[in-house]
């Protein structure tokens, strides 16, 4: 008899590492109602969410005109928020899991709804043609996921972002060696435990990976701002495409 694991219900069309590692906080509906609460959310982050929300605004700041994209839901405000301010909208969103589109629409002002463009897609290979957006926003995205797979969602973020365009991706920083956190060998522990592709992320030059995928793709990228969050164990990146 085919036994299946029980992360493996979880499959429906969505990338294996997701069900596999992440059921638990992404997929599985009752957690989708539990997470997505401001107080749960921020504990996540130790207590830095409206710090990296402000930042992540900030960087939005003065963005270009033209199509935004954000590429994956988040908990929390964050999605209404970016929505709130003047010449973001419309925003599209993409998520490959249909219940985390209808969480982030259903957070929002019914005046807002309209304003937002979700579609279910996998980041790793977008349905959207080259150069079809002014500006990407990622807010923790890629450290959730494996390296073959950040890849391939940088490559397309490249493709998709045209030329003069924005990128803003908050995330953890590189290895927090000196930060108390890490510091605390079971806090370590305790976060890679749940977080099984961070320590990887932690090592990658994301700045680096960014721009040889440019350069392959015809296009150059340099990062503009650099803001480090919680003593440098979170960041938020602001990168430009060369016009
Ligand atoms: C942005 S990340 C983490 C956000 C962060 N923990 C928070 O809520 O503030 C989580 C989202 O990414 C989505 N996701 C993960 N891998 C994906 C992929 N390959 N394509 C599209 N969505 C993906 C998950 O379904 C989930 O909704």
């Amino acid at each position: 008899m085919l036994r299946i694991s029980f992360w493996q219900k979880f499959l429906d069309g969505v990338p294996e590492y997701l069900a596999r590692h992440y059921w638990w906080a992404y997929l599985w509906r009752p957690a989708i109602w539990f997470f997505d609460h401001q107080p749960i959310i921020n504990l996540i982050l130790f207590g830095q969410y409206k710090r990296l929300m402000t930042q992540t605004l900030q960087c939005l700041e003065n963005r270009p005109a033209g199509r935004m994209l954000q590429l994956t839901c988040v908990y929390g405000k964050l999605t209404p928020a970016v929505l709130e301010v003047p010449g973001n909208q419309p925003m599209y969103l993409i998520d490959v899991v249909t219940a985390q589109i209808q969480a982030s629409c259903s957070k929002l002002a019914p005046a807002r709804r309209a304003q937002l463009l979700p579609v279910r897609m996998n980041a790793e290979s977008l349905a959207f043609q080259d150069n079809s957006f002014s500006t990407v926003l990622i807010f923790f995205l890629m450290h959730e996921m494996p390296t073959a797979a950040r890849q391939r969602t940088l490559a397309e973020t490249v493709r998709v972002l045209q030329p003069g365009g924005r990128l803003v991706i908050t995330e953890y920083d590189e290895e927090p060696c000196n930060h108390w956190i890490y510091r605390r060998h079971w806090l370590r522990k305790q976060l890679l435990f749940w977080e099984p592709f961070l320590e990887d992320f932690w090592r990658e030059d994301l700045s680096a990976l960014l721009q040889q995928e440019a350069h392959r793709q015809g296009k150059a990228l340099q990062q503009v701002e650099r803001h480090p969050v919680f003593d440098g164990f979170y960041r938020v990146l602001v990168y430009e495409m060369d016009a």
